[in-house]
């Protein structure tokens, strides 16, 4: 539902807490006396009665001296600061944003959709010392040949819809590493969605090919009133406009009451059923239990002095990426000076041949070997030997050779459905939390009576065998689909920790393949001393080995030898960094998706 034109983006990060929600929540009870303290001092803070702490950064970053959230949008930096403002830790700032962002950024993730969570507590005062990875990705409700069988879409409609994990997986997340209720951490979702959020460029420009698409489509129109109606306003969707979602908040206020069962065996699950099958998709009530929470020992690795800790498989995301940065380290690579696009151009040009030359090993790898660990062997240890790894970094001489020649043995779709949160709490726990319903609008499969749209996260597998992806991947066999499956993801959720253990960074990005590029870019800057908003900010380059070219921001494609192609945006990442004069933290939402940190000082 989209009301009028010319509200302020300023007038986005106040949580308006009405007699509504109120109501919702005295309905649904509230168990201890301590939650409704706890709740009271939110609606509080929220309404502007009393200083909650809570700061929002007026740019796309600040240093925030306790704790900090960076989404990639502000009323969800908002959310999850006015967690920690209450006394929560990151897992519960993470869950609160999480939930908003599926209101705020309904393009990019929410409850349709799927992701990861790295988790490191240190000295939390509820559950000590943690260091895991939460995988709640969609899994495939299909067998390895429905593609080829069928003939039907994996990107469009319902045989794309993988089933979503995005409700378990917070509420998992929160129960077994959080200290809020349910009802506390879903109320700022609830608030946003009654109350609506306010459209920004971002918006608007994910918007506009779908958009063009729609217009000369009437039967599209009828199939996807949700996203047409609703979110593109038959076309008409401004910068400025207000969006609010009765049916989400529905949505939302009986899984506040009834948990993952809503999503299942509830209302909402069977709305889901209907939706997916009434769109040309086969599932039954019994898929949506498909997919347990599965709790992961994250894949880590010391570089230049600095552990990583990050998403082990069903994400390709950590494993490529240290794949990577242990290239760039067995060669030689200079981590001290920042990797960016503005650098001097010959030192620049010689240092993006290195990193691109590392990219390509590790995406070729990517391809041929990763896939859901839980159904095929991944040889994460063999790739990353350090064998392999000298290997592969003695055959970057400064040339560009054919695809073959690299890994271990031998137009990409604007950024839209994907969104990653950093957070670091007042204890110095940390999370970085990346979720997906695929493509901008995913399906664009409605779920129309509760306001959200379905993932297509099953053109994250091997649908047709030697044939790229809408991101371009060419995979392997191993990634097909199988039953209770999970597709291949580019998610890194990154925590990166100094010698003593201390969190230096957390990062992560949205993109698709390029969420793996942005992230090491990022932290490449990091590392060189750049300060968070530059190591954000500065240009970045992308070579994922196939397709053969060579993605830039900027028009500096003098990179001999590659094929080259200008894009407006690699990827849209969050970090908080470690102030190196411990003044706290220092937190960065992407410009190029227009998010804003919030943290507290005190
Ligand atoms: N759907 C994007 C990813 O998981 O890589």
């Amino acid at each position: 539902m989209i009301q009028g034109s010319g509200w302020s983006d300023a007038e986005n990060s106040i949580f308006l807490v009405g007699e509504h929600q109120r109501s919702v929540l005295y309905t649904h009870g509230m168990k201890q006396i301590a939650q409704w303290m706890l709740l009271g001092a939110l609606i509080a803070s929220m309404c502007g009665c009393t200083g909650s702490g809570v700061r929002r950064a007026t740019t796309d970053s600040d240093t925030f001296r306790v704790a900090a959230v960076a989404a990639d949008h502000p009323v969800a930096s908002d959310a999850g600061a006015h967690m920690l403002a209450l006394g929560g830790n990151a897992v519960d700032a993470a869950v609160a944003a999480s939930f908003t962002l599926s209101v705020v950024r309904p393009y990019s993730c929410g409850i349709g959709g799927g992701g990861f969570m790295v988790i490191r507590l240190d000295d939390d005062p509820a559950h000590g010392s943690v260091r895991v990875a939460i995988n709640y990705r969609e899994v495939s409700p299909y067998a390895p040949d429905y593609y080829e069988r069928t003939g039907l879409s994996s990107t469009t409609g319902g045989s794309a819809v993988a089933i979503p994990g995005t409700v378990r997986g917070l509420l998992f997340a929160l129960d077994r590493f959080g200290t809020l209720g349910r009802e506390t951490v879903l109320a700022p979702a609830i608030e946003a969605a009654e109350n609506g959020f306010v459209v920004d460029k971002h918006y608007t420009s994910t918007s506009s090919a779908l958009i063009e698409q729609f217009a000369g489509d009437t039967l599209m129109q009828q199939r996807h009133p949700l996203v047409w109606e609703h979110f593109l306003d038959r076309g008409e969707v401004r910068v400025g406009d207000r969006i609010t979602n009765p049916g989400q908040r529905r949505a939302l206020q009986l899984i506040a009451k009834m948990g993952d069962e809503a999503m299942t065996t509830g209302p909402i699950g069977r709305a889901i059923v209907d939706a997916v099958n009434n769109a040309g998709g086969q599932i039954t009530q019994d898929d949506l239990g498909l997919g347990e929470v599965q709790v992961l020992e994250p894949v880590a690795g010391v570089i230049a002095g600095k552990e990583f800790v990050s998403m082990p498989p069903p994400s390709s995301g950590g494993v490529t990426m240290i794949e990577c940065l242990k290239i760039l380290e067995a060669y030689g690579y200079n981590f001290d000076i920042p990797w960016h696009l503005e650098t001097n151009s010959g030192v620049r040009q010689q240092r993006a041949l290195v990193l691109v030359e590392a990219m390509k090993h590790a995406f070729a790898d990517r391809s041929r070997y990763l896939a859901d660990a839980a159904f095929v062997d991944v040889p994460i240890d063999e790739l990353l030997h350090e064998e392999n790894i000298a290997r592969m970094a003695s055959r970057i001489d400064g040339g560009v050779h054919e695809p073959s020649y690299y890994g271990t043995s031998g137009v990409l779709p604007t950024d839209g459905g994907t969104s990653h949160v950093s957070v670091v709490d007042q204890w110095g726990g940390a999370v970085a939390m990346t979720e997906t319903i695929n493509l901008g609008f995913g399906s664009l499969v409605g779920v129309d009576e509760y306001g959200f749209v379905l993932n297509n996260e099953m053109d994250d597998f091997t649908t047709a065998r030697g044939k790229p992806n809408a991101f371009g991947l060419v995979q392997s066999d191993r990634n097909l689909p199988a039953v209770g499956k999970r597709p291949l993801s580019s998610m890194s959720p990154t925590i990166v920790l100094d010698s003593d253990g201390q969190v230096f960074a957390v990062a992560g990005a949205s993109g698709g393949p390029r969420i793996i590029t942005a992230t090491i870019q990022v932290l490449l800057n990091a590392m060189g001393s750049m300060n968070a908003e530059d190591a954000v900010s500065a240009g970045r380059i992308h070579h994922q080995w196939l397709p053969d070219t060579l993605r830039v921001e900027q028009s500096s494609a003098e990179m001999t030898g590659h094929r080259g192609e200008l894009v407006d945006a690699i990827g849209n990442a969050q970090l908080i960094l470690r102030d190196p004069d411990a003044a706290g933290w220092q937190a960065c939402s992407d410009p190029r998706k227009g998010g804003r940190p919030a943290g507290i000082d005190k």
